[in-house]
């Protein structure tokens, strides 16, 4: 039985890519292992979204690079965005690497598999290492297994690839590609599946979701809203979420269904990114600050407890002290139940990298070090009253803490247990203990 090992970094999408390169290997008879050195074959699905994430990838290789000297026969796959955005260039730095697929070609794995090891058995050296990198929604998706292996309670079903935004500090137009949105037909039959294999808090993925556009049987055209709905009706589903939203596509269908429909959870990311309107216009973020604070306003008014999370990047270019406290501004306004905050990282490629009036690094760290404690400070606002309640927790498996269980809440918090039982794939009531910035914590009510 030959055995895969999968490394992923990267964002919820490469998560769900990695989930389908499983797939692949295991119609084709392999295991997963979670030991590299057991592996015939390694997977390290990259991420390239900022300088950092970009460059830990070589050291990662670097890892799994001596273990070739005792199974001769391993292959090292690359995927994902950084073999996207690096193209041949890649194969040349990434020494160990054997076959480097893009995060829109990774159904050729099998063949590229097949064609490596013949080449080694041939002694065809330049055969020996290959790249695809190509982009073709379609065709990727067409050619997933329609079976899958087991599922977390949580899963995801992408429903979009690649972006058309051009946000000037982001590479992913260029790793991902054209927007494409999935026929609705084939993404309800993979939620069935998923379902049918154990998920039953199911995240609807696209790095701009809402978006998604596309028709049902009769040829009626749709969007997100309209599709949520239809996900919701199938059996055996608890919750459904959905990820990552672009403010001005924020249409009041979309906003509606969470008022309506109780398997819609209340958590919405709608990364604002800053709260500058000049920042904004120079990142390409079309929307304003006055116009985002609308759609949280409505947002907010069909479901009042909602938790809204979001994205930030401080020291973009130009951003002066003023537009900084127009963000923290913002944070204060909004009151995040949480969020992801990042240093700008000027991208090769990419607008930003090329406009004048660069932040220096120093700065960027100050700011976000502000922006981190603001941020924290409503994280903790809005676990708090927690305390106290019984609130449904779905749970996805054991904790590090050996006795422990973890899941979550409606509200994307997370919540531990001990219980002498199994909890995993169990939605139940929780009583909350203790509430603090990162979680919190409960016991079972029986
Ligand atoms: N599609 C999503 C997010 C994609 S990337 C959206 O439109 O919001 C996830 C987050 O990484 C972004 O929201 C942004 O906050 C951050 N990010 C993207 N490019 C970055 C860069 N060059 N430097 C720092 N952070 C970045
Ligand atoms: Fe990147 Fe903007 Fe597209 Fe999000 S919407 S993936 S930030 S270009
Ligand atoms: Fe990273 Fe690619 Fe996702 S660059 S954030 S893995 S789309």
């Amino acid at each position: 039985m030959p055995y895969v090992y999968i490394k992923t970094f990267g964002c919820q999408m490469n998560v769900y890519d990695s989930g389908r390169m499983r797939d692949i290997l295991l119609q084709q008879g392999y295991e997963q292992t979670e030991d590299p050195e057991k592996a015939d074959v390694i997977i390290v699905n990259t991420c390239h979204i900022r300088e950092k994430a970009s460059d830990r990838i070589f050291s990662e290789l670097g890892l799994y690079a001596p273990l070739k000297k005792a199974n001769p026969d391993l292959i090292i796959v690359v995927a994902g965005c950084v073999v996207q955005a690096e193209g041949e260039e890649f194969l040349r730095k990434a020494k160990p690497a054997d076959i480097a697929l893009g995060p829109v070609s990774y159904h050729l794995l099998p063949e590229k598999i097949e064609q490596v090891r013949l080449a080694r058995k041939n002694g065809n050296k330049e055969q020996s290492r290959l790249l695809s990198a190509y982009f073709d929604g379609a065709e990727k998706f067409g050619c997933l297994p329609k079976t899958f292996g087991r599922q977390n309670a949580c899963a995801y079903l992408a429903i979009q690839e690649g972006c058309d935004r051009f946000c000037s500090y982001c590479v992913v137009p260029y790793t991902r590609g054209q927007e494409y949105s999935r026929g609705s037909a084939e993404i309800l039959s993979e939620a069935e599946e998923i379902i049918r294999k154990g998920a039953k808090d199911i995240t609807l993925l696209g790095q701009n979701v809402n978006a998604w556009h596309g028709k049902d049987e009769s040829g009626k055209e749709h969007t997100l809203g309209w599709l949520l709905r239809k996900v919701a009706e199938l059996d055996g589903l608890e919750r459904l979420r959905f990820v990552t939203s672009y403010p001005s596509d924020m249409d009041d269908d979309l906003i509606a269904v969470f008022g309506e429909n109780e398997k819609i959870m209340p958590y919405l990311h709608l990364p604002v990114q800053s709260g500058s309107d000049k920042v904004l216009r120079a990142m390409n973020r079309r929307y304003t600050r006055s116009e985002y604070l609308d759609i949280i306003g409505k947002v907010k008014a069909t479901r009042p407890d909602i938790a809204i999370s979001s994205d930030f990047i401080v020291g973009f270019a130009t951003e002066t002290d003023k537009d900084f406290q127009d963000t923290l501004d913002l944070v204060d306004e909004v009151k995040f139940a949480s969020s992801f905050s990042f240093k700008y990282s000027p991208r090769a490629g990419t607008v930003g990298a090329t406009l004048s009036g660069q932040v220096p690094e120093e700065v960027k760290g100050e700011r976000l070090t502000i922006l981190q404690a603001k941020l924290q400070q409503y994280q903790e606002e809005f676990n708090a009253p927690f305390a106290g309640k019984v609130v449904k927790v779905l749970f996805e498996g054991a904790a590090k803490q050996a006795g422990e269980y973890v899941g979550h809440t409606p509200y994307m918090q997370t919540v531990t247990a001990q219980s002498s039982d199994d909890l995993t794939g169990k939605l139940l009531d929780v009583y909350i203990t203790a509430a603090g910035l990162n979680g919190l914590k409960g016991k079972i009510e029986f």
